[in-house]
């Protein structure tokens, strides 16, 4: 089944609903490439936007913390951390040929990231919102 985006939290800022739309845009079409068992160098160029994308969306994020004085900032960014290292191992033992690892991929990653996404940065939200910052 594809999951789609109205399926989630939407946190009402514009540019977190941004970068998590595209997340899970690049998630789905990871997905579908597994599914159809897209060529190796075409999923391994995926995964590598995917952590791209990851990384760029965490710095994001982290820098709006900081400069808003998050006080749970410590916490999520070791959260962020954590999720990156799940994830680039993921993309190492992929390309090291355990292609099984792949079909767990997108599963890991929707789940993942839907934590996040109601769990981690809706409190970021809320604080944000309550101080009439966003
Ligand atoms: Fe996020
Ligand atoms: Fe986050």
């Amino acid at each position: 089944m594809e999951m789609t985006w109205s399926s989630l939290a939407d946190t009402g800022i514009q540019m977190l609903d941004e970068q998590h739309q595209e997340l899970f845009g690049v998630m789905e079409r990871l997905r579908r490439m597994i599914e159809v068992g897209a060529a190796r160098p075409l999923v391994e160029a995926l995964l590598g936007d995917l952590v791209a994308c990851t990384e760029r969306h965490f710095a994001t994020e982290e820098t709006y913390m900081s400069r808003f004085g998050y006080p749970d900032f410590p916490q999520h960014v070791s959260d962020h951390a954590s999720m990156l290292a799940s994830l680039r191992e993921l993309q190492a033992r992929y390309q090291e040929s355990q292609q099984a690892m792949a079909l767990m991929v997108p599963t890991f990653l929707e789940g993942w990231l839907k934590h996040h996404v109601s769990d981690g940065d809706l409190g970021f939200v809320t604080f944000l919102k309550a101080r009439n910052l966003a």
